[in-house]
């Protein structure tokens, strides 16, 4: 029984291919109903985190507005305004998020979500701030719809005791009764994606079979999550997600599970903890949750300066996450197995990747890239 896979590139990294009671994934079959389970429920239990049970929980969705006024976008797009409530036991959240919709489209539009961790400057409505972290212009100009969801709408990012925003529904979690396993920031982001979903299957302007969720860094990381919990999802986009997100936590050159844990505690659960300075002992790693995107289209980038999200752990990850495009549905996860020079994208595969030079970042650059790669693979239908 093989549960790990020794010195691969330098790391003992544990196995996609061997079931944790021994059995090797030899087919789809046991990928799909055995080991892919088994590798999401790691990740829910150890990592990110399990949502509560929200069986006693009501949620409505409100078109709120619809408008093509010529105010913003000199009239290009369709900006739609979409309220998401949940109530439960008298206790109501609710979170707002914006569509822009090629106004000229001729069919339902494919979409980009943005998941937004960089405040409204970054994700402006109104168009009156332009950023190259979402250029909506450009996203709306090549044929796509895009949304944005701002996280602190979602949940805060900041630990104030798991008491406002999405967290507030369920009082009961809150202080030394919280399980370890109970979600974490993360977690709670992406089930806001998750619903936004639900908005977006129910729009005839929409093609929700050909959604990308996308986000940078801590963004990146909840991107990541998303798509490997929620099948509905045709592609990720990740940028920057390094540590936690699509670099292998095992030999990391740049930040630790100790160091992330210790800053940034509430984007997890608790037992994920155990692993600070502690990776070697993981049933899992980064390249699992890569891999649970299978046979999906996945992107993810690095930047030249970005240290501190570990380039070669992020490659190397997306390297060992094709082995399951390969070896269980006989299609290309990365086209090279050799780190790319900057600015040499890979996009012949379903796992695209590029290297930026530069700082940790998300723009123009990396969108028109993202793009391409959808474009390329029949994300325009
Ligand atoms: C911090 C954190 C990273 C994260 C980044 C970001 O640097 O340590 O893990 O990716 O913030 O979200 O920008």
């Amino acid at each position: 029984m093989k549960l790990m896979n020794p010195d691969y590139r330098g790391r003992t990294v544990p196995d996609l291919f061997t079931c944790s009671d021994g059995t090797p994934v030899t087919s789809k079959e046991v990928w799909e109903k055995k080991r892919r389970p088994e590798i999401l429920e790691m990740f829910r239990n150890q990592e990110y985190g399990c949502l509560p049970d929200m069986s006693d929980a009501k949620t409505m969705i409100r078109l709120a507005d619809s408008r093509c006024d010529g105010t913003f976008m000199g009239g290009q797009a369709i900006r739609r305004t979409v309220e998401i409530e949940t109530e439960r036991k008298g206790i109501h959240f609710s979170f707002t998020f914006v569509l822009f919709i090629p106004a000229s489209a001729k069919k339902a539009s494919p979409c980009f979500l943005m998941i937004g961790n960089r405040g409204i400057a970054n994700a402006d409505p109104a168009r009156h701030f332009m950023s190259s972290f979402w250029p909506a212009e450009m996203i709306v100009s090549r044929g796509y719809a895009t949304a944005v969801v701002l996280t602190q709408d979602l949940a805060p990012d900041y630990d104030e005791g798991f008491t406002t925003r999405f967290h507030k529904l369920f009082p009961e979690y809150t202080g030394e009764q919280r399980p370890g396993n109970a979600w974490g920031a993360i977690s709670a982001w992406s089930w806001g994606c998750s619903r936004i979903m639900d908005y977006l299957e129910t729009d005839p302007l929409i093609d929700a079979r050909h959604v990308c969720v996308v986000g940078h860094s801590r963004g990146g990381k909840t991107a990541l999550w998303t798509l490997a919990q929620d099948q509905r999802f045709f592609m990720a986009a990740s940028s920057c997600a390094g540590n936690s997100g699509d670099a292998l936590a095992r030999g990391s050159t740049g930040e630790t599970i100790a160091q992330i844990t210790g800053r940034f505690p509430y984007w997890f659960c608790k037992n994920y903890r155990q692993y600070a300075h502690n990776e070697n002992s993981m049933p899992f790693d980064q390249h699992m949750l890569l891999a649970l995107a299978a046979p999906r289209l996945l992107y993810t980038t690095s930047r030249t300066f970005d240290n501190w999200a570990n380039q070669k752990g992020q490659f190397d990850s997306a390297v060992l996450a094709s082995e399951v495009y390969e070896r269980i549905y006989g299609l290309t996860g990365l086209e090279s197995k050799t780190m790319p020079k900057p600015e040499t994208p890979l996009h012949k595969g379903m796992i695209g990747y590029h290297m930026k030079t530069g700082e940790h970042n998300l723009d123009e650059y990396n969108w028109n890239l993202i793009l391409d790669f959808a474009d390329m693979h029949g994300m325009q239908g």
